[in-house]
Order: structure tokens, then sequence, then C-alpha cells
């Protein structure tokens, strides 16, 4: 298979994620994806289309499609099985096919997308092993690598079985006169497997403070197979898509006449120098109701945004002063001894600027581990039976990290069905959403000086396992990594180059259960 894209698009055409392996621009693959509904003839149960030089394998996700672009060589066979294992995972990491989940959850998806081109898309790849993959350091990587090769080796054979058998059931079915389901044009002994070339396209036109990671393709001069042909000077790309425009299909005039993802594309509301960088951490919490962690997950990046080509050839200092164990990983095209020696990023080519205009990941950490003292807010929630079929509920948090704030902060508390809680102490606000059967508690702000705080409550007719489990949210601005960038610097003169900085701490999923 020559996967081109992976992506994510409405019904009209929209892309919302696209992951692209070979080089190719912003506009060519928005181009692409608008054309794409448009060759589905209506009223058909297809689950691919083809133009004179790409074929799309797709499946509806309610009012979405995931649609692989591929060549047309690549063997469909296993385009329909990688698209089905593409499709699951965008229902593992979301909640609900809305656009919004999708682009809310666009950082995990990508790296699942990696992990699905980088494994080889085999059919032996299941949801757990990317799973682990996504989640695992680089040192089990390389364990699981050799691993790994066995099981591609057992994969192939097993598919080259399976497309004997199909082949023997499309002459029978052809024997008896019917049509053929689908055309196999590619050899199954020539898949091959090969290193994505990251390049992210999100949605970021959007008035958003939330401004998604958006990799431009670096080019990734290591590995020159099969996929990479497609990418060379871009040239075959450009004929995609002028064939397709040649198909009658607008495809550049109904996109972003720019090329690039322009600078008005990335609306942050401060102010924003020539070198922008943004240093993003979420966080998955689950604290157990009776204490224990049981699962604390932080997933961070740095994002650089260059919008002035004098400044195309730098470098970032930084300074890493976390002892939590947290695993770093540089984006392929970074120098690692750099990073390693003298914790700057820079590009392997120093010659090289960084891609123009655009959202760059250089740097993504993780760090997982059960241990109560990396969970920052700790919420205690203690329902006890009052012995006449109520019960008293008393809640507390206490914020363990005091370098953080915390602002907005809503601890949601389930509540059984027509249940009108009577509160008695409470620091901060609540609110009682009758209709949804929820209490919210509000804190504007959980600091170094407000870093207790408690809610009590009594609610009839209710057992203790009513109120869980609680959800909280929050906004910050403080980091949840000690890894700071200290210094921009050009590589010809180590001059500094001014820089802006933004941090945001998101707990994209926090809940004691
Ligand atoms: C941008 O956001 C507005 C509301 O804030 C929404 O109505 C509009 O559909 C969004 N546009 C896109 C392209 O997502
Ligand atoms: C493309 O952009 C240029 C300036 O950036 C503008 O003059 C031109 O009208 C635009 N073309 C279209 C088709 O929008
Ligand atoms: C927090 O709860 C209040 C009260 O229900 C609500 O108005 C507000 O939108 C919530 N904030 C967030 C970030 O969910
Ligand atoms: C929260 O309570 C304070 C007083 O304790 C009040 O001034 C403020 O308006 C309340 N905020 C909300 C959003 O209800
Ligand atoms: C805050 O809460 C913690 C544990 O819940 C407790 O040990 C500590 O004494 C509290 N501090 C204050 C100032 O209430």
């Amino acid at each position: 298979m020559v996967l081109i894209a992976a992506a994510v698009c409405t019904k009209a055409g929209k892309t919302i994620i696209s992951r692209q392996f070979v080089e190719m621009t912003k506009a060519r693959i928005e181009g692409l994806l608008a054309a794409f509904p448009k060759l589905i003839p209506a009223g058909t149960q297809h689950t691919f289309v083809e133009t004179d030089s790409v074929r799309y394998v797709y499946q509806p996700l309610e009012r979405l499609y995931m649609v692989l672009i591929t060549t047309k060589a690549s063997n469909i066979l296993e385009d329909l099985e990688t698209l089905r294992l593409f499709a699951r995972v965008i229902l593992e990491y979301c909640r609900s096919f809305e656009e919004s989940e999708i682009v809310e959850n666009a950082f995990n998806l990508i790296f699942a997308f990696d992990e699905i081109v980088a494994l080889g898309y085999r059919e032996s790849v299941n949801l757990a092993q990317i799973r682990t993959f996504v989640e695992m350091d680089s040192h089990e990587e390389k364990v699981y690598q050799a691993v790994r090769q066995t099981q591609e080796r057992e994969a192939k054979n097993k598919m080259r079985e399976k497309a004997k058998e199909l082949q023997r059931q499309r002459m029978e079915a052809a024997k008896k006169g019917g049509k053929p389901s689908f055309n196999t044009s590619g050899g199954f002994g020539s898949s091959t497997v090969y290193a994505p070339t990251p390049s992210i396209i999100g949605d970021v036109t959007n008035n958003s403070n939330d401004v998604k990671p958006a990799y431009n393709n670096m080019q990734q001069k290591r590995t020159p197979m099969k996929a990479m042909k497609l990418g060379n000077k871009g040239k075959d790309v450009e004929s995609f898509v002028d064939q397709l425009k040649s198909e009658g299909e607008n495809v550049i005039s109904s996109v972003n006449n720019n090329s690039q993802i322009g600078p008005k594309a990335l609306t942050i509301s401060q102010d924003i120098d020539n070198v922008h960088l943004k240093h993003e951490d979420k966080l998955i919490v689950r604290l157990g109701r009776d204490g224990g962690v049981q699962k604390f997950e932080l997933s961070g990046l740095i994002t650089l945004h260059i919008s002035d080509e004098k400044y195309g050839k730098i470098r970032i200092q930084l300074e890493n002063k976390d002892t939590r164990g947290i695993q770093l990983q540089t984006h392929p095209n970074i120098d690692k001894e750099l990073f390693k020696l003298r914790s700057q990023i820079g590009l392997k080519q120093p010659h090289k600027p960084f891609p123009l205009n655009t959202g760059v990941g250089v740097l993504r950490w993780r760090l997982q581990s059960n241990e109560e003292n990396l969970v920052p807010l700790l919420i205690n929630c203690w329902p006890s039976e009052a012995g006449d079929g109520s019960c008293d509920v008393n809640i507390e948090y206490e914020l363990a990290h005091t370098n953080l704030e915390l602002t907005d902060v809503n601890i949601t508390i389930p509540l059984p069905i027509g249940c009108n809680p009577i509160v008695g102490e409470c620091d901060g606000n609540y609110t009682h959403e009758s209709r949804r059967n929820q209490l919210i508690w509000s804190l504007p702000l959980i600091d170094a000086n407000n870093k207790n705080g408690s809610l009590e409550f009594s609610a009839m007719k209710s057992v203790p396992n009513d109120f869980f489990p609680l959800n909280v949210v929050f906004g910050s601005k403080t980091p949840y990594a000690a890894i700071k960038v200290t210094d921009v610097i050009l590589v010809d003169d180590e001059s500094p180059v001014k820089f802006s900085l933004e941090t945001v701490l998101n707990p994209e999923k926090y809940e004691i259960v």
C-alpha cells in the first residue's frame, strides 16, 4: 500500500485533520479532500472511489468521513483493512464522531495514525498495540520492533493466502457471470513498509486560543522508499492535483489561495513574536474514590511557529528541571545529539531553515505513573449514609502542586435522579443542574493562596455510589512539566532572537471514579 494521506473530513469535504505521508502543501491536501465527496456516486454503498490519479478509501462516521488517500497501485484489500483500523482508532480516542471532538483529540489521533503507519498496518496490528505504542517509551519500542518484524512476516503470509482465496472467489464469480466486487491491481508481495513523513494539518482557521499543533512536513531524507517517491520534488503529487483538475474538479480555487498556512490561520489572542513557541501539557487523571491513582498520564508538546524567514535558522535552548522521569522525544528531523549534549533544539541539517508560517511540533514528552505525588489536584469525595436513606457528602480539594494556578475550576458531582441536594458549607460557588442531575462546584481560582476548600451537602434517597464519578475541568497557563524555553538563538552567530511563549495545561480527562 502506498498511503498518501489519512484524514478525517466532513461530508462536504472540509478537512478536520489530515496526516500526509508524502510531501504536500496544505492547499493540495485540502483540494484532494474537497474534491472527494463529489466523486462519490449518489446512493451507493461503495467504500472507495478513484480518479485517474488517486484512490480514496473511506468509511462514513456519522457526519464525517475517515478517508485514506492512496495511489492506485495500492492493494485495496490491505487498504480496507487499514481503514477499519484507522476508524477504530477514532472511536478509541473520541467520545463521538463530532468535528469538535476530533479537533480536541487531534493530538492523540495523529500520534495513533503515525503508529499505524510505523507499524506497517498489517492485519496483526490491533488497537491494543497502537495504544501501547502511543504510550510506550523508546527503549521498549526497540524491543518491540524485533517482535514486530516477526509478526509482520507472519501477517504477510496470511495476507497472501487471503489474497489467493479472494482471487479464487473472484474468478468463480466471474465464471458465473457476476461482477467482481473490486479491482485488486496491486501485487501483494510488493507492499512496502515506510517511515512516515510527518505532516499534520489541523483546522486552525477559527478564532480559537487553543491552537492545534500543525506539523509541516520536514523532508525526511533517510528513507527513500516506495512511498517517498511520490514526494520527490513534490512533482507527482502536483500531478495528482493537476489531473484532478483536468477531471473537472475545481480543486485549488475552492481552497485558500495561499499554499502555506498563513499567519492569519494561527489566531492567538496574545502577542506573538516572529518566533512563537507553545508549550502544551495535557493530563489524563483517574483517581480512585478510596484514594490511590488509577491513571496518570501527561503528554506534552512544544510547537514552534516562525513567521519571518530571517529567523528560519534558529536553535531553541531548553532547560529541563523535571526530575519526575518524563520521557522526551524530539521530532525525527531534530538533531538528537545537540539535544542530548546541550539541550538545544535545532535541525539535523543546520543549513536548512525551519518551515515558515506553520506550527511545527519539535519536542514531545510523556509521563505515566501511579504515584500520587504526580497528581496536581487531589479531590476527596466522602459520602456517608445517614441512616434515614440519605447521604451526607463531604468533598475536599487540595492543590498539591502549589506552583500551578488553576482557573475556572468546575467539579461536577453526579446526583441520583430527582435529587434536591441541600448544600451546607461551600467554598466558591455551586450550581444545581436539576435537569442533568448534577451539582457543579465552581472555584474561580485555585492556587497557592487558595489551595484547600470543601463542599458539604446532603441528599435524600441516595447511596454513596450515586456520587461517582466526579469530573474536573479547569484552565491553566502554568505548565505541568518543568521544561522551560530559556533562549532562542540564530544558528549562524548564536545571537539571541526575541520570541514569544505560550503555555497551556489542559485536563483532557480528570475524574474520580
Ligand atoms: C468558527 O467558529 C464559529 C463560532 O465560534 C462557528 O460558527 C464556525 O462554524 C466556525 N468555523 C469553522 C470553519 O469551524
Ligand atoms: C490570492 O491572493 C492574492 C494576494 O495574496 C490576491 O491578490 C488574489 O486576489 C487572491 N486570489 C484569489 C483567487 O483569492
Ligand atoms: C462551570 O460551571 C458553570 C455553572 O454551571 C458553568 O456556567 C460554566 O460554563 C462551567 N465552566 C466550564 C469551563 O465548564
Ligand atoms: C460566586 O460567588 C461570589 C460570592 O461568593 C459571587 O460574587 C459571584 O458572582 C459568584 N459567581 C458566579 C459565577 O456565580
Ligand atoms: C488542606 O488539606 C490537606 C489534606 O486534605 C490538609 O492536610 C491540610 O491541613 C489542609 N490545609 C488547610 C490550610 O486547610
